[in-house]
């Protein structure tokens, strides 16, 4: 293990000492540049089926895909804690819809684990969340939990809205945070909750919170990258904050090329490869 490698009790005893920064990666360039900046975790979120590979839903990836990414991206960190992000086919239901038990669960969670090196997973809550999450964590796997939206299952939580907005629901996320914290998760992400809620369950648990659209108490924060980056043009929540906006940057320097191969202006000479003159006479004896 490299030597400055995060570990999941580096993260717990983050809590109440300084903010924890997590961000997603799907691929060796974004994952090397997010490693060197420092990031604490890197989260091979299933968000890679919307951002870059064009699904409307996050169900629609599956293990060989998520494994696929996991691998390009623990291929380039030295330093963060990467997370596999367990797709829906792989703990909730199979595309022929028969529910996951939760024996093959764990054998899922452990090929990230095996096969691409990941130092944890992470799954998001559903009815059989606590089984699910109880035996991987017996396992010897680090679980991480994600409660509020939760994007696999947002179709029975009344689509892609805000959690916990009125006691009862907000109650629910309490009682979800502390029985994740109970069964052995090291963090949980809550997504999309009032800041005032994602407090009190900061305060709640003993393991750390890690906020997306959940406000300023979260003891850490995480965002999608692309969309940090400006990359994802499709939608932009409104917990989003750009803090670039690549996509017209690169289409400008794709256009600037077509233009210039159009008009012989590239290849110039310094990106061209030379012969000496001598050579080509010879060559010239033969051809001409
Ligand atoms: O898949 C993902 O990117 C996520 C984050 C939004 C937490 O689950």
């Amino acid at each position: 293990m490299e030597e400055n490698k995060i570990t999941v009790q580096d993260i717990l005893s983050l809590k109440n000492k300084r903010k924890i920064t997590m961000l997603t990666a799907y691929d060796y360039p974004l994952a090397s540049l997010i490693d060197k900046a420092g990031i604490d975790m890197i989260l091979v979120g299933d968000s890679v089926a919307n951002v870059v590979l064009g699904l409307d839903s996050t169900t629609k990836v599956g293990m060989m895909e998520m494994i696929h990414h996991a691998k390009a991206v623990t291929r380039a960190v030295k330093h963060a804690l990467v997370i596999g992000d367990m797709p829906y086919e792989s703990y909730q239901a199979c595309p022929d819809g028969r529910q996951v038990n939760p024996q093959e669960s764990v054998k899922n969670a452990k090929r990230f684990i095996d096969e691409a090196k990941c130092d944890a997973v992470k799954l998001e809550w559903f009815d059989r969340c606590l089984e699910v999450t109880e035996q991987i964590a017996k396992a010897g796997i680090p679980v991480m939990g994600h409660i509020g939206l939760t994007p696999q299952t947002a179709d029975k939580l009344g689509g892609f809205k805000v959690q916990g907005k009125d006691a009862d629901q907000a109650k629910r996320l309490i009682e979800q945070a502390s029985l994740l914290e109970k069964l052995g998760c090291f963090s949980v992400v809550l997504e999309c909750v009032p800041d005032r809620i994602a407090e009190m369950i900061t305060k709640k648990i003993e393991i750390p919170t890690i906020g997306i659209g959940a406000g300023i108490h979260c003891d850490g924060q995480v965002l999608v990258t692309y969309d940090l980056l400006g990359l994802f043009e499709r939608f932009t929540p409104k917990f989003v904050k750009k803090y670039i906006n690549l996509a017209p940057l690169i289409q400008e320097a794709i256009e600037t090329y077509k233009k210039e191969v159009l008009q012989s202006q590239f290849p110039a000479k310094e990106h061209s490869f030379t012969i000496k003159e001598e050579e080509i006479k010879k060559l010239s004896s033969t051809y001409d």
